[in-house]
């Protein structure tokens, strides 16, 4: 049994994490500000510490003793990275560097691993596709930029620290527990509940943008081979599917499956946002022995469900 503290733990992606940790026999504990966290979220074995990830103290405090740090709080939505740049930008990339600097010490006075969230973010106007790791990184959001600034930071880490690292680039994650009531959730959560419930949907541009979108539950299983891998480095890896959906594609397959036919309102596409966003992942496959699990309609209707 090991111990490890997850960040943001109390989220859509980093409770499911919590989970499968709870459920593999490990103890967790979670720090997180519930700023979009849940308190039911929380698996009940967890210990949560409410504290802001970007405070030293409070993530020194949290990691005492862990044997691992999966680093996913974050304020995850682009839209909210236009709004309130400096804000976001403290708990996007301070944030980061609060957490590895503690890791430096964290058991015993000696360096324990992170696995972290990067995003397809970091690629920004590059739309290459797929998307292989050593793309230029052009990235046109506050968001992108903190999160390859991350990236960078955890070369610091390994390189002057000895902190292993492991960061994914997520492409478009969905699954059940992802906010269907905040516009600043993803489109998945958002056009779901909507169509089920017969409501109009609205979508930003022409609705041909694309997306590599990834079910919660592969990218858990990679959060978590990563970390029994042990990195002996800086290492960074897409976190996708390699398969293309427009927003007009899913909006279909998400009538289909409701059985139900909602009208499309346009709005200009949102200042920031990403045309095609579909990686490349040959070194995922390579490294962790196996590639996403979930196809689209089989994570769908897991979301629509909410199992
Ligand atoms: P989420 O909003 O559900 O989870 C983020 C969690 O971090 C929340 O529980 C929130 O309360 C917590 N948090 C935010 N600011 C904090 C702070 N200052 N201190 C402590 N806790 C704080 O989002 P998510 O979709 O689960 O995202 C998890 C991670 O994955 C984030 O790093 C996000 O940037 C990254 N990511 C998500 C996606 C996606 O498609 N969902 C894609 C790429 C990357
Ligand atoms: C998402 C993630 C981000 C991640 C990135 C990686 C969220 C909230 N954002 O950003 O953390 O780093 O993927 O690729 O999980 N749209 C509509 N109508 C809506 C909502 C959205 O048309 O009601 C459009 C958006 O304008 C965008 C697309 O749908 O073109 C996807 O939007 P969104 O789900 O917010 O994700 P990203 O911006 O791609």
């Amino acid at each position: 049994m090991a111990h490890f503290l997850v960040t943001g733990g109390c989220g859509f992606i980093g409770s499911h994490l919590a989970d499968r940790l709870i459920g593999d026999g490990h103890r967790v504990t979670i720090l997180d500000d519930m700023s979009t966290g849940r308190l039911e979220n929380k698996p009940l074995l967890a210990k949560l510490v409410v504290g802001d990830v970007a405070d030293p103290d409070a993530v020194h405090q949290a990691m005492q003793g862990v044997d691992g740090v999966f680093h996913l709080a974050a304020v995850a939505s682009v839209q909210r990275s236009r709004e309130l740049w400096a804000e976001t930008h403290r708990t996007n990339l301070s944030g980061t560097v609060t957490v590895f600097e503690a890791a430096r010490s964290a058991r015993n006075g000696n360096p324990v691993p992170v696995v972290y969230a990067s995003s397809a973010a970091v690629y920004g106007d590059n739309t290459a596709t797929p998307l292989r790791e050593d793309a230029a990184t052009r990235p046109l959001s506050a968001y992108g930029v903190d999160k390859l600034g991350c990236e960078l930071h955890a070369n610091v880490a390994w390189a002057i620290h000895g902190v292993p690292t492991t960061g994914f680039r997520f492409f478009n994650v969905y699954g059940p527990r992802q906010d269907p009531s905040s516009p600043y959730s993803g489109v998945i959560s958002i056009f779901a509940r909507r169509v089920a419930q017969g409501e109009d949907v609205t979508i930003f541009g022409d609705g041909e943008q694309v997306r590599d979108f990834v079910f919660v539950g592969d990218v858990v299983r990679f959060l978590v081979k990563a970390m029994e891998r042990q990195s002996q480095g800086a290492e960074v890896f897409n976190l996708c599917t390699g398969r293309p959906t427009s927003l007009l594609m899913l909006l279909e397959v998400l009538q289909e499956l409701c059985a139900s036919r909602v009208r499309r309102l346009h709005q200009p596409a949102r200042a920031g946002d990403i045309r095609v966003s579909i990686g490349d992942p040959a070194r995922l496959r390579a490294t962790f022995g196996e590639g996403c699990r979930f196809g689209l309609l089989q994570g769908l209707s897991a979301t629509l469900t909410g199992e």
